[in-house]
């Protein structure tokens, strides 16, 4: 599968070049609503409380579907991220958003990429539920917050079982 947050006035735009240049199928979109979004400073718009995601089948790929974990509608409703769990990552998105992609459309030591890690939530989510993971960010600063939030975080679930962070810079 390919999964992808992005940009929600394009998002159509991305699975409509997969699907007719590449040949991957859509398995629809995906949202994360936020329970407490962040307040809009100029006062001229909307607060923005949701995020889309794309999943797409990919061309010949084989569809993992673990629909033994019980009905999950296509959004999931959170708040943002803070807490302990938060880093100074400014888009960092919660742990329990990545969860449902990991349980359904993986199995236990299949390998996750991430190629824009961001605060390394993907990697935390797949070593948390017993996936291998491969992240990349090409941030410094932010490849430094993954690799303390995969030494310290949530220790009760051990060291990555494999782990690969890739410095892109
Ligand atoms: C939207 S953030 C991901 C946030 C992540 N989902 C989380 O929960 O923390 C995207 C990240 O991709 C990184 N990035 C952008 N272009 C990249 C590239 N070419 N290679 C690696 N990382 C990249 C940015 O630095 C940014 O941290």
């Amino acid at each position: 599968m390919f999964i992808a947050f992005f940009d929600r006035d394009r998002i159509n735009f991305l699975s409509h070049y997969l699907q007719s240049q590449h040949g991957f199928k859509c398995k629809g979109y995906f949202s994360f609503i936020k329970q407490n979004p962040v307040p809009q400073a100029r006062k001229v718009k909307f607060q923005n409380g949701w995020e889309e995601a794309v999943m797409l089948q990919k061309p010949d790929g084989k569809l993992t579907f673990n629909y033994e974990n019980g009905q999950q509608p296509d959004y999931i409703i959170l708040p943002i991220c803070s807490g302990n769990e938060r880093t100074e990552h400014p888009t960092q998105k919660p742990l329990k958003a990545m969860y449902p992609f990991i349980k359904y459309f993986t199995n236990k030591n299949d390998l996750i990429l991430d190629p824009f890690a961001g605060s390394g939530t993907t990697a935390v989510a797949a070593r948390n539920l017993g996936r291998r993971f491969i992240v990349m960010e090409k941030e410094p600063k932010y490849a430094e917050i993954i690799r303390n939030r995969l030494n310290n975080f949530n220790t009760k679930h051990g060291k990555p079982n494999a782990a690969q962070i890739s410095f892109n810079l």
